[in-house]
């Protein structure tokens, strides 16, 4: 049966050619199309155009949207969501002063959520997931990347990957999944981290790709965590199984993530607070999209990463949530928006491209994903009655999203 939604305010990222993401000045040029209509057909958007070439007779349910937005949903390209309980223990600590670093160094951080994931049951870990999902798909996400990261052994990483991907098999979202086993050294390998390099190398890259449970490989390439030379390795065991990079990178110094990320074609590399004109310089020409998280930055009350630089430098931006449990207990993108707006200086055009074309370039989806494009996948989301597209980044804090749409179904 066909879905048709009529009179809609503007019909946002609407493309009649749709474009692998939006670069540089580009970014600020958000087609709108003002009372428009879109068709949705077996999951798919099918058609979209002006009110006065509406169909006098549609066939299939009509949703009237007067005084609303439709918006492409936003795609999510970098999280950790599947995780066991949470850590605001370790938030207090921060308030007092420890740092990221310290916190981990104790054996907190990514090992504490390791550990807590080890004693929690595939069922429960699949439970706990699925209602943040839930959660994000009421703040208007259609499609979300997870990572592994917090199994740490060859077992629980495998655990993790397989919560994501029942996931995908039960989700209305759109989900990829990526394989993070260097996300920290577990305790058992302390001082004798090529060792645990060794072992994703050996054992876990080919079980990961031989159950094929993972489309990406992300290593977290930063001070304190994995070298440049340990990355490269890693990334080139991946690259064997097919396994696109997406990188962690110049989060804690200028750690050399970016430069090795764009050596090894990765699709994204993420973080990026130590960002300087010679990373830029690198990015440059690349097929690597820059993504920024202002969720972790926020939250750890770190430098923010120089996305206006990048933006003036003709490179394209992406933003995500980085949801997890130590760094960026939210999933919800349209507080992602609006911190890219209030503490990045986007203006909410280009946060718009940046939430929803770019991050789906940044997650492999553009053919599927980001825009109001015929053929692509009919996930997107109607808004309250709201002004104007400016409002949906300054009326921060509130749930602007009225009616989801997921697979071409009310959600
Ligand atoms: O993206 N930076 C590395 N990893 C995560 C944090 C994970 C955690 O603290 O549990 C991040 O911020
Ligand atoms: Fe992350």
């Amino acid at each position: 049966m066909n879905l048709w939604i009529s009179n809609i305010r503007g019909l946002v990222l609407a493309e009649e050619k749709p474009r692998k993401w939006a670069a540089g000045k580009e970014m600020q040029e958000l087609p709108v199309m003002r009372n428009a209509w879109v068709k949705i057909s077996n999951g798919r958007i099918d058609d979209f155009g002006l009110m006065e070439n509406f169909p006098e007779n549609p066939q299939g349910q009509v949703i009237r949207a007067e005084g609303r937005f439709v918006f492409p949903s936003f795609c999510d390209s970098h999280t950790h969501l599947v995780y066991a309980g949470s850590r605001e223990i370790e938030y207090i600590d921060k308030i007092r002063g420890l740092s990221y670093e310290e916190i981990a160094r104790r054996g907190g951080g990514i090992l504490n959520s390791a550990l807590k994931l080890h004693l929690t049951s595939e069922e429960d870990l699949l439970q706990q997931a699925a209602s943040r999902l839930d959660e994000i798909i009421h703040f208007g996400t259609g499609a979300v990347e997870i990572k592994s990261g917090y199994g740490l052994t060859v077992e629980d990483e495998l655990k993790m990957l397989r919560v994501i991907r029942k996931l995908k098999e039960i989700s209305p979202l759109t989900i990829v999944s990526t394989f993070l086993g260097a996300h920290a050294v577990p305790m058992e390998y302390k001082g004798r981290q090529p060792e645990y390099v060794d072992l994703i190398i050996r054992e876990m890259i080919p079980k990961v790709a031989a159950e094929k449970l993972a489309d990406f490989i992300d290593v977290f390439c930063d001070r304190g965590f994995f070298t440049v030379e340990e990355t490269a390795r890693m990334l080139e065991a991946g690259a064997k199984y097919g396994l696109k990079p997406k990188i962690h990178a110049n989060e804690m110094d200028n750690s050399g993530g970016i430069q090795i990320g764009v050596k090894y074609g990765a699709l994204s590399v993420d973080h990026l607070e130590y960002t300087g004109d010679e990373e830029i310089r690198c990015l440059k020409g690349t097929q690597t999209m820059p993504t920024i998280l202002p969720g972790a930055a926020f939250f750890l009350n770190m430098d923010r990463a120089p996305a206006r630089k990048m933006i003036e430098a003709g490179l394209p931006v992406a933003f995500a949530s980085d949801f997890n449990p130590g760094s960026s207990p939210s999933g919800n993108m349209q507080l992602v928006l609006s911190m890219a707006c209030i503490n990045y200086r986007l203006l909410p055009e280009e946060a718009i491209h940046a939430t929803t074309l770019n991050t789906a370039y940044a997650m492999g989806l553009s053919h599927e994903a980001g825009s109001i494009a015929r053929g692509k996948r009919a996930n997107l989301f109607i808004t309250k009655p709201i002004p104007t597209v400016e409002f949906m980044p300054y009326s921060f804090g509130s749930n602007k999203v009225e009616t989801v749409i997921l697979k071409g179904k009310v959600y």
